[in-house]
Order: structure tokens, then C-alpha cells, then sequence
């Protein structure tokens, strides 16, 4: 018989060895041609199979909603600072993409698991909070720097509205916003924020959709994919505010020294 040498890569996702390149076995042509959109492509090469239409569009909302929120967010202004620096696109890209972590952007997975966690062992929102601060753990996807109770974020709206109509169940979103609803009787700022809407829904998302087992969920929200979906979202943005700052010829900045407080 044939006798192969061990490889040193083993990869699952795609493969560009004939005619045309594959994902997840459906050839290029096929995803052209039969009009697949990006969230389509998210599912083959993240989660290695099609998922109904709902998922990707839900997928493609999430990247959309995501993809900025304004030169003052953390991202955008280590951006903005970096290309006034006359750094090239793509270090002014990363050092934005930088920024997104447990507090910016980044707290989806957290979101995910500890909702997961929290709903699975039936515990009430006020057990869940309460056991968190006792940890003193902040709640992944509860909280905003300018989101309100009385001046909620339109975009986890729009989320929960396209899920309640899309989706089979939403438990784990009714869940998150049992939990708001306990946040919000202590602090006006402790709404759900667009982190927690996307970490618990993605929840109802793996869990309704028929298409994923549970080792497979557990492992999706062990290893951590969706803070993926705001590093892909905001990169458009990102890189958005690059040019922007390169078409207006902006200066290298320079942080006045009024905004500072000189101390000892
Ligand atoms: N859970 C519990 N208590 C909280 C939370 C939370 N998630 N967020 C704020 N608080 C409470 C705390 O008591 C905090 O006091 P502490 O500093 O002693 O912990 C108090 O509110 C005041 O908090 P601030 O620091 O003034 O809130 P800030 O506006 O700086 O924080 C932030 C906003 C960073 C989003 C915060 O709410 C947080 O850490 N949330 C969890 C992480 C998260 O979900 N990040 C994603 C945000 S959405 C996005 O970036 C796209
Ligand atoms: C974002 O999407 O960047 C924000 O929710 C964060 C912010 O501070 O507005």
C-alpha cells in the first residue's frame, strides 16, 4: 500500500487543493452561485457546517450591529491615535482590535459561559448576581459606560426582536434579561449590554437550532468563539476610522495637557 509520511498540520476547515478552493466541502462555486452570504461563510469555516437561514442572518446582524459605535469607544480611538501616527492599516487595525477584551467587546464568551452555567443549575437571577459579587465578579454582558435603564441599547433590542420572532426558544435570553432586570434594581447603568444580547442569544442560537450536540455546544462555549463575531465586526469599523483619519490628513495627536491630572 501506499505509505505517508506524518504530516505536520492537521486542518479541518478548507481545502485549496483542486480546481477551487472548498469550505467545509462546499466548493466556491456552489457558494457563489447559490448566493450564500457572509454568515454562511462564518458557519462553514467557524463551525464547519451550513446552518439554517435564520442562523446566518442572525450571524450577519450581530456582524452589522457590531461593526461600530463611534470614534469615542476604546477601539476606535487606539485607532484613530495609531493612524494619526502615520502607522499603516494594518498596525492601526490590531491596535484597536487590542483594546477588545473582558470589559470592551470582549466579555461575549464570558457572557456565554456564565449564563450557561447559572441557567443550567437553575439558579434565580438574584442567586446568580449575588454569587458573583461574593466572587467579586462583575457580570459579563450586564453594564454600559453610557447605556441606561431609561436609554437602552438599540441594538440589543433589535437582536431580542429578530431572536423572538426567528428563533425556536429563547430561553437563555429570557434568562439575561430576568438577570437585567435584577442589575437594573440596583444600578441604573447594570442593563444588558450588546455583549450579554449576542453571548446569551448565541446560547438559544446553538441550542435551538437542532444542529449542534451538547459536547459540541460545551466545547463552542469552552473554547470560546464569539467574541470572534465583535473582533470580525469591529474590524470594519476599524478599519473605516483608518482611512477616515488618512482622508482628512489628520496630524499626529497629542493628548492636551488640560485633560490630564498632574499629581503626586
Ligand atoms: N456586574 C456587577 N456590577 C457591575 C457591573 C457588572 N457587570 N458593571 C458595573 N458594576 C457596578 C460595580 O459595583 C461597579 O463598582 P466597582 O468598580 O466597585 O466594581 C459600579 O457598577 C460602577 O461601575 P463603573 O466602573 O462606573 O462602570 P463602568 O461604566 O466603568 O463600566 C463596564 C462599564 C466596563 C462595561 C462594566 O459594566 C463591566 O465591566 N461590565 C462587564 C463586562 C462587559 O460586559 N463588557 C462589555 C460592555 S459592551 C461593549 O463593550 C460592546
Ligand atoms: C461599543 O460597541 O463599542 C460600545 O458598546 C462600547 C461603548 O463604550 O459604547
Amino acid at each position: 500500500g501506499k505509505v505517508r509520511a506524518p504530516t505536520h498540520i492537521i486542518s479541518t476547515i478548507s481545502d485549496d487543493r483542486g480546481e477551487e478552493p472548498c469550505y467545509a466541502g462546499v466548493p466556491m462555486s456552489s457558494i457563489v452561485e447559490q448566493g450564500y452570504g457572509v454568515g454562511d461563510v462564518i458557519s462553514l469555516l467557524w463551525f464547519k457546517r451550513s446552518l439554517p437561514r435564520y442562523c446566518a442572518h442572525f450571524i450577519e446582524i450581530c456582524i452589522m450591529l457590531c461593526a461600530d459605535h463611534g470614534p469615542c469607544v476604546s477601539g476606535a480611538h487606539n485607532t484613530i491615535v495609531t493612524a494619526r501616527a502615520g502607522k499603516d492599516l494594518v498596525s492601526s487595525l490590531v491596535s484597536g482590535l487590542l483594546t477588545i477584551g473582558p470589559r470592551f467587546g470582549g466579555a461575549i464568551d464570558d457572557a456565554a459561559r456564565y449564563f450557561k452555567d447559572a441557567y443550567d443549575r437553575g439558579l434565580t437571577p438574584y442567586e446568580f448576581v449575588e454569587s458573583m459579587k461574593k466572587k467579586g465578579i462583575r457580570v459579563p454582558g450586564i453594564g454600559h459606560r453610557i447605556k441606561r435603564g431609561d436609554n437602552r441599547d438599540k441594538r440589543v433590542e433589535l437582536l431580542q426582536r429578530f431572536a423572538r420572532t426567528h428563533f425556536p426558544s429563547v430561553k437563555y435570553m429570557e434568562y439575561a434579561v430576568e438577570v437585567e432586570t435584577y442589575t437594573l434594581s440596583k444600578a441604573n447603568n447594570l442593563v444588558l449590554n450588546v455583549d450579554g444580547a449576542i453571548g446569551s442569544l448565541f446560547l438559544d442560537l446553538l441550542a435551538g437550532s437542532g444542529m449542534f450536540n451538547k459536547q459540541e455546544i460545551d466545547e463552542i462555549v469552552e473554547i470560546g468563539y464569539l467574541n470572534g463575531l465583535f473582533v470580525l465586526a469591529r474590524s470594519i469599523g476599524l478599519i473605516g476610522h483608518t482611512f477616515d483619519q488618512k482622508r482628512l490628513k489628520q496630524p499626529l495627536y497629542r493628548h492636551p495637557w488640560e485633560d490630564v491630572l498632574y499629581t503626586k
